[in-house]
């Protein structure tokens, strides 16, 4: 059930942690109604039981977003717990990183899967609801490897693949009141880059300071500086600002 008022129902993937978490926490406190999406169904629910605890709608689901069966099921769900979805940040995301030579056919395809094939299948699945409605925000998270990063093919080709597709369901979609665009954070301080340092053996303290030092601002991001930028865009005045992609790195690059 939409309301007539800017209360929306947003869909939230990989975001039982981290900045899917935030980002779940800001829509929230901004006075929506939350569908916290994640793996692992126990993690999805306490994420979702404690936004409850700030007096909002939150529900958890259990889904992997790059399962056409279990995204289907998810929907239907969500439109019955909590009414048509009209706000779909695509978060959800892995990586696994290693230099071209030693990187297995297995590594590529997870990774195109959850942030490529789970992107594709959850909007397509949300935009019936929002065309329905005549309005929709799609947020989707790049990153700021799209411009090429060591290590990274399988994740850099995703997170530039993100933005292309970014812009195309801004062209598609636009005529219906749905806007589409990409948020590339930098350097984020996340169980993603905590689980790095110690693959590295290096101390994560030591770890983010050697890389605040490289960022102009002179500090790692928070979950909130990205989950900041997604209420922006999926905010009520943001009808205009359609195809995007909003860096938050602390500067130009990370
Ligand atoms: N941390 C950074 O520095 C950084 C920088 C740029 C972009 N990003 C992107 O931001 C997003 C969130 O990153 P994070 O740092 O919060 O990561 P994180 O690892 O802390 O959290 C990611 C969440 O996504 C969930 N997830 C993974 N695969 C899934 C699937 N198939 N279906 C449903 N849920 C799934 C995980 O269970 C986890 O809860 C990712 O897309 C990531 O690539 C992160």
């Amino acid at each position: 059930v939409n309301h007539a008022s800017s209360e929306k129902v947003a869909i939230v993937t990989g975001s039982a942690r981290g900045i899917g978490r935030a980002t779940a926490e800001r829509l929230a406190a901004d006075g929506h109604s939350v569908a916290i999406v994640d793996l692992d169904a126990v993690a999805a629910e306490a994420a979702a039981a404690e936004i409850r605890a700030t007096g909002a709608t939150a529900h958890g689901y259990a889904a992997d977003v790059s399962d056409e069966d279990a995204v289907s099921e998810l929907f239907e769900s969500v439109v019955r717990d909590l009414g048509a979805p009209t706000i779909l940040v695509n978060n959800a995301g892995i990586i696994r990183d290693n230099l071209l030579f030693k990187m297995s056919v297995d590594d590529w395809d997870s990774v195109m899967g959850v942030h490529l094939r789970g992107m594709f299948l959850m909007s397509r699945a949300a935009q019936s609801h929002m065309v329905e409605q005549r309005w929709g925000r799609i947020v989707n998270i790049s990153s700021s490897s799209a411009l090429g990063n060591r290590g990274q093919a399988n994740y850099a080709a995703a997170k530039a693949g993100v933005q292309g597709f970014t812009k195309t369901l801004a062209l598609e979609l636009g005529p219906f009141g749905i806007t589409a665009n990409a948020v590339a954070p930098g350097f984020i301080e996340t169980d993603m880059n905590r689980a790095v340092a110690e693959r590295l053996g290096v101390d994560w303290d030591d770890y983010r300071k050697e890389f605040a030092s490289t960022i102009p601002v002179r500090r790692g991001g928070s979950p909130e500086d990205v989950a900041h930028a997604v209420a922006f865009f999926a905010g009520p005045d943001t009808g205009f600002i359609s195809g995007q992609i909003l860096y938050v790195a602390g500067g130009p690059l990370a």
